[in-house]
């Protein structure tokens, strides 16, 4: 690269721990080795529809490994294929790409970083086809995206949901009672089969497994027998009973993402305390998953991701996806990322080994 290269960056989607890891990695390699100059894109799509982006300097993300969220903001509803707009009392949309694509043309970008779950790379994926040269990172606490084994935010998640299970069980034991904590992950199971291992949990119940109310109470029941008069139910937002449906908490209808997920823990919460007749409480983690600062291991992740980011634009591999495959940092075209929920595997070797040590997934 022989002239000052441009880049810009922004983040869509919800945000998640490592995040301003990810942006640090991406904005110091690319002035230091690079001499390049980087974009900061606000509020992920959003600020390219309306051009709100600023300029971001070495001094800009010095200091931010360890911050949670993302010094960018983020929107989780800017899409421009399908962009809302209040049409009085409803939401219609309408399709901005063209005036976005002006717009990222305008600010003379040689490529623009999109770090996002698989609704932003999905659009990354678009707007590469319509001619932005892309280059995509994956995040998500959920790590739920296909073409990565692995997504920064998601052992940060999962070290904070054990930490609930451990606390959760002191006073499980004192109280005997069913504690059961709702933790995030609408379509994928990962972070509750994870936390649900790491911290003890004695059901685990997750959206790839649904699950029988009647196989979950014989569980507490048969651990009462057993004298262990507690009981620690780890549930995923989106598992459903078996034939049954996911629990949404509302709907807000003048929104662009209106269904509010949520609440399974305190329907399981009633069903088991009929059919036990134990005491149960429900704990909801919700955001508190995705906040404050990440683990070592997403920090190192988002910087090896951010690092690579960067080198593939300087190799002009657009259209591509920085992942992880078996250990080794890598890329996948942005298509495999936008194909859709990288769901648990029903033979996942961690769902084995918990059934092998008497874990119970709600379904036998
Ligand atoms: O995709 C990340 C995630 O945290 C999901 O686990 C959860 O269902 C959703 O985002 C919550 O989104 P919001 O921040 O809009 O409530």
């Amino acid at each position: 690269m022989n002239r000052k290269n441009r880049i810009a960056i922004l983040t869509g989607g919800g945000d998640c721990p490592g995040i301003n890891a990810v942006i640090r990695a991406v904005v110091k390699k690319a002035i230091l080795e690079y001499g390049m100059e980087v974009i900061g894109v606000e509020d992920g799509y959003d600020g390219l529809i309306h051009n709100r982006h600023r300029k971001l300097h070495y001094d800009d993300v010095s200091g931010i490994l360890t911050v949670g969220g993302t010094i960018l903001g983020a929107s989780k509803i800017s899409n421009p294929y399908r962009y809302a707009v209040k049409a009085g009392r409803r939401i219609v949309f309408r399709d901005v790409s063209k005036k976005t694509i002006r717009n990222a043309r305008a600010l003379g970008i040689d490529a623009l970083v999109c770090i996002g779950g698989d609704g932003t790379l999905g659009i990354a994926h678009r707007l590469m086809r319509d001619g932005i040269p892309v280059v995509g990172i994956p995040k998500t606490i959920d790590n739920d995206l296909r073409g990565t084994d692995v997504t920064f935010g998601f052992d940060t998640a999962v070290a904070i949901a054990t930490e609930a299970i451990d606390r959760l069980h002191t006073t499980a034991q004192s109280h005997h009672r069913i504690m059961i904590v709702e933790l995030m992950g609408h379509r994928a199971g990962w972070i509750a089969l994870f936390a649900g291992v790491a911290g003890g949990g004695d059901i685990i119940l997750i959206p790839e497994i649904p699950y029988d109310i009647k196989a979950v109470a014989a569980k507490v029941r048969e651990r009462n027998r057993i004298g262990r008069r507690f009981s620690i139910v780890v549930v995923a937002e989106g598992a459903k009973p078996k034939g049954g449906d996911i629990v949404v908490k509302r709907m807000v209808e003048k929104s662009a993402d209106p269904v509010r997920l949520g609440g399974v823990g305190f329907v399981l919460q009633d069903q088991l305390e009929k059919a036990t007749g134990i005491e149960a409480r429900t704990v909801v983690l919700g955001h508190l998953q995705r906040g404050g600062s990440p683990t070592a291991t997403d920090r190192v992740l988002a910087t090896q991701l951010g690092s690579k980011a960067v080198e593939l634009i300087v190799r002009r591999e657009y259209g591509q996806m920085v992942a992880v495959k078996d250990g080794t940092v890598t890329s996948v075209s942005l298509e495999v990322a936008a194909g859709g929920s990288r769901t648990v595997p029903l033979d996942h070797p961690l769902i084995a080994a918990a059934r092998s040590i008497g874990t119970s997934f709600g379904d036998r």
